[in-house]
């Protein structure tokens, strides 16, 4: 099962596409069956970060695997600076320690590397933290963009709506992204 339409797939392909240079090494934090990556576009490696393995063998972008749940513990198992980017998709809800989480997320970014984290409106109510689910799309942007600002090291936050708009969307999908700063 896939968690968004086929146009929703494909908005954020294209978003990655945009914003992660071509042969990064790219982290897919709560990763799943698929990670949406575009086929046009080179990267260096992937790793997926999920809580279901049998999951992330079948994802054809998936280099790696690991399994671990940011919510019983935050520190993400890998190097400091060690990924070009990471991604968030169509989870970010689930985040019960979301700052911690994103702290964790900077340690490991490279200087300038890219965090995007997307979303639709779509979701398991009871497994989303309640302000989430209490909040309208603008305010969830609003809210992914608090996360970031809050675990300090993220500069140029923006958020944009991405599906193509030639066709009207079945889910939408929003984007919140930023780059983790530069030292001094
Ligand atoms: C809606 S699915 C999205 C999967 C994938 N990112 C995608 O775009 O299709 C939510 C994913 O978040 C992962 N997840 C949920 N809670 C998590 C946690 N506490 N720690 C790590 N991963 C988590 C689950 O393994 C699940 O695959």
């Amino acid at each position: 099962m896939v968690h968004i339409d086929e146009a929703a797939i494909a908005a954020v392909g294209r978003l990655f596409k945009d914003q992660v240079p071509e042969n990064s090494v790219v982290l897919d934090l709560m990763s799943s069956w698929r990670s949406h990556w575009p086929a046009d576009h080179a990267k260096k490696r992937m790793v997926g970060l999920g809580l279901n393995q049998v999951e992330m063998q079948e994802n054809p972008d998936l280099d790696e695997s690991v399994v671990h749940d940011v919510n019983v513990n935050p520190v993400l198992p890998f190097d400091d600076e060690s990924f070009d980017a990471v991604l968030i998709t169509v989870s970010a809800q689930y985040l019960t320690k979301p700052i911690e989480t994103f702290k964790q997320v900077s340690r490991i970014l490279r200087p300038g590397g890219v965090f995007i984290v997307s979303f639709s409106n779509r979701m398991f109510p009871t497994k989303a933290v309640l302000i989430w689910r209490n909040s309208t799309d603008r305010g969830r942007i609003d809210l992914v963009g608090t996360y970031m600002e809050a675990a300090e090291n993220f500069e140029g936050i923006e958020a944009s709506f991405v599906n193509a708009d030639t066709s009207p969307p079945d889910d939408p999908i929003y984007a919140v992204f930023s780059r983790k700063a530069h030292a001094g």
